[in-house]
C-alpha cells in the first residue's frame, strides 16, 4: 500500500484554516482503501485534527520531536507528549530543520526517543546539490547511516525513508526530481538498508520521494520511480490536488 504523507510546515496560522483543510482532505479520502494517508500539521493543531478526525482513515503526526521524553529544553515538542495525544508519526531530519543546525548525530538520537514511545519515524535525507561525479550517492548514503544510529533493528517497521532532494523541495525550487533520479536513489537507499537491517527487512522498509510533488507529476514517482509513497509539503495544504494525489495512490493496488 503506497503511503502519501502531508507535510504542513508552519502553514496555516489558524485553526480555522487548519480545520477547514482538514475537513476537505477528510472528505478527499472517501472510499479510499489502498492508500494509507499521514497528515502532519504543525504542533499546536495536532490535537486539534485528531478530535475531528472521527472515523476518517488518515494518521496524524509531527513534524519533530525531542531525543527526550521530559526536560528542561524550551520550545521543544516531547515524543511521548505526541505519542500520548494520538500521534502516530513524526518527520526527523527534515532539511528544513537541518538548515537551522541539526546534525545527524541530534537526528538519531531523536530517531531512538521517537522509536522508544512507539511513534513511527518518517526519516528525511537528501543531497543539496548534484554534481557529474556522483558525490551525492555518498553525501545521502551517509547522512543515512548516520541519521541511523542506534536504531533499534526490531522496530524496523517503524520505520520510513523520505527521500528529499533539497534543490528540489519548496517554492524555489526550480523543478523537481524525474522518476529516474527518484529511482536510482531509491536502489541506493535499499542498499544502504540492506546493509543495516539484512535484505529481508530492508526490502520491507517504504522509501517515499518528497520535494515539488504535485498532482501531475505524482503518478510518475509512484510508477517509473518505482517509490512507496511520496512526502508532499505545498500541496498537502490544497484539500483538492492533495486528495488527488492519494487517489493516484490508491489506485496503485499491487503493493
Ligand atoms: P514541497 O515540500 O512539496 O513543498 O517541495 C516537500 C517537503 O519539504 O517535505
Amino acid at each position: 500500500m503506497k503511503l502519501i504523507i502531508g507535510n504542513w510546515k508552519m502553514f496555516p496560522s489558524s485553526p480555522k484554516e487548519a480545520k477547514s483543510i482538514f475537513n476537505g482532505i477528510k472528505k478527499g479520502v472517501r472510499g479510499v482503501t489502498h492508500a494509507k494517508v499521514i497528515v502532519c500539521p504543525p504542533a499546536l493543531f495536532i490535537s486539534t485534527l485528531i478530535a475531528i478526525k472521527a472515523k476518517a482513515k488518515i494518521s496524524i503526526g509531527g513534524q519533530n520531536s525531542s531525543f527526550e521524553d521530559e526536560g528542561a529544553h524550551t520550545g521543544e515538542t516531547s515524543p511521548r507528549a505526541l505519542a500520548l495525544i494520538g500521534a502516530t508519526h513524526v518527520i526527523l531530519g527534515h532539511s528544513e530543520r537541518r538548515a537551522m543546525g541539526e546534525t545527524n548525530k541530534e537526528v538519531s538520537a531523536k530517531v531512538v526517543a521517537a522509536i522508544r514511545n512507539k511513534l513511527t519515524v518518517v526519516l528525511c535525507v537528501g543531497e543539496k546539490a548534484r554534481d557529474e561525479h556522483g558525490a551525492y550517492f555518498n553525501e545521502v548514503a551517509m547522512q543515512l547511516h548516520s541519521s541511523l544510529e542506534g536504531f533499534p533493528k526490531n522496530e524496523f517497521k517503524r520505520l520510513v525513508i523520505a527521500y528529499e532532494p533539497i534543490w528540489a523541495i519548496g517554492a524555489k525550487a526550480k523543478r523537481a526530481a524525474t522518476p529516474s533520479d527518484c529511482r536510482e536513489m531509491s536502489i541506493l537507499i535499499r542498499r544502504e538498508l540492506t546493509e543495516y537491517f539484512g535484505k529481508k527487512v530492508a526490502f520491507t522498509i517504504p522509501i517515499l520521494y518528497g520535494g515539488s510533488v504535485d498532482d501531475r507529476n505524482a503518478e510518475g514517482f509512484l510508477k517509473e520511480g518505482e517509490a512507496d509513497g511520496l512526502l508532499v509539503g505545498r500541496i498537502s495544504l490544497d484539500p483538492e490536488k492533495f486528495s488527488t494525489i492519494i487517489h493516484i495512490a490508491n489506485n496503485f493496488r499491487k503493493l
